[in-house]
């Protein structure tokens, strides 16, 4: 039997991780997965995390199972994270899952069992995962243009006309903030025009929001999520606490079907519940354990609020470094989008062959679509990276 089993396509920006660790060189720079790092190269573990596991450790007296769809203390406060009071708690069947892929995953089955000629379009770039992941299921995937490689932000009205191009109950797949690979994003303007077209075209959109609160604050980095799903009848969310908590490792994503009634919200929730029994039956809970105790502490959740708003002016502080720089080595604003751009990443917009030249001369690592992480950075290797930029011909 197992050599029926074909090789499979590495993920680029995991093989990269690899490469990376057997450079030998210690004038490195890791610029590859979205991993926030610290000036000091670190990923640490935010204080409240700390606190909050410190207190689960103090008090929780077992550890048997949770209900299939998690702890809804969990899911209630990650609810209000996102939608805040835009939606009726009981319009929204929610379920925690093995990370936002977890959560990813679980929304295209669903999507799969609802409706098996959807179609799901996806930006021109996405995550690669996302591909990947929709290949897996055999879900038929169209892209929609959404980066302009002139300016570097978003081709709105490329991606206006692709979006009119779907058939009622195909579904849109919209990074909530914080764009991933391109760091490119939508103001509200845009947003409502794109609920217009999913109003119009009768589209399902599927939102992924996995950077809440890097992009421009917890609050405004919701203002996409919350316009679409107080607009259209039907979304789906899928949500990740591994950045904006920095748990990575305890995977800890939460799923949302909003529904029109509460009906629909009952067979959903049940939906969710049985899917999270076919894949891996519960959902992992220390995570999501530690997210709930700080959001319903208030002292915890106004230190966590204040340690995310650092990281997130930090990366803000090196996106503008850099634009600063390679404005003084080249004398043009042309790489002022640095600036612009919001969350961990920032698309480049140049070819495989000139990333790969940086890694070879430089010793810098960004995936091969010039995916840059911003949070990789720091005060020291920034004007490294500018000159290799430069010296690179980009
Ligand atoms: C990334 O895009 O680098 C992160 O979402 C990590 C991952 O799993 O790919």
């Amino acid at each position: 039997m197992f050599e029926n089993l074909k090789a499979q396509p590495a993920d680029k920006i995991l093989a990269l991780m690899a490469q990376f660790r057997e450079d030998p060189r210690s004038a490195k720079v890791d610029l590859g997965v979205g991993v926030y790092k610290n000036a000091e190269g670190v990923t640490p573990v935010m204080r409240a995390v700390k606190a909050a596991e410190q207190k689960i450790w103090e008090t929780q007296e077992s550890k048997s199972y949770v209900g299939l769809a998690g702890d809804p203390a969990y899911s209630d406060v990650m609810i209000n994270l996102i939608l805040g009071d835009t939606v009726a708690r009981d319009k929204v069947a929610a379920a925690a899952t093995p990370g936002g892929t977890g959560a990813v995953r679980q929304a295209f089955e669903l999507i799969q069992s609802a409706n098996p000629d959807a179609r799901v379009f996806v930006s021109d770039p996405t995550w690669p995962n996302h591909i990947s992941i929709l290949n897996y299921l055999n879900i038929e995937t169209v892209t929609y243009r959404y980066f302009d490689r002139e300016t570097r932000g978003v081709d709105f009205d490329g991606m206006i006309a692709d979006l009119k191009e779907a058939k009622p109950g195909d579904v849109v797949l919209l990074h909530g903030c914080c764009h991933n690979p391109t760091g490119a994003n939508l103001n509200l303007t845009q947003w409502q025009a794109v609920v217009d077209v999913l109003l119009e075209k009768a589209l399902i959109p599927m939102i992924d929001i996995a950077y809440q609160g890097f992009g421009d604050g917890l609050e405004e980095d919701a203002q996409g999520v919350r316009l679409v799903t107080s607009s259209v009848p039907e979304t789906l969310i899928a949500a990740s606490c591994s950045k904006n908590f920095g748990i990575y490792r305890e995977r800890t994503g939460l799923l949302m079907a909003v529904a029109q009634d509460t009906n629909a919200q009952a067979l959903n929730q049940q939906t969710l519940a049985f899917l999270n029994r076919q894949n891996y039956s519960f959902p992992p809970d220390h995570g999501a354990r530690i997210v709930s105790t700080i959001l319903n502490d208030d002292a915890l959740r106004s230190d966590w609020a204040a340690e995310l708003e650092d990281v997130r002016l930090g990366m803000l502080g090196l996106r503008q470094q850099l634009a600063d720089e390679l404005q003084r080595l080249t004398g043009s604003d042309r790489f002022g989008f640095i600036a612009q751009h919001r969350g961990m990443f920032s698309l480049l917009g140049t070819t495989p062959e000139l990333v790969e030249k940086m890694r070879v001369d430089n010793g810098i690592y960004m995936v091969g679509d010039s995916r840059m992480n911003i949070a990789g950075l720091n005060a020291q290797t920034v004007p490294i990276l500018a000159q290799a930029i430069v010296d690179a011909g980009v």
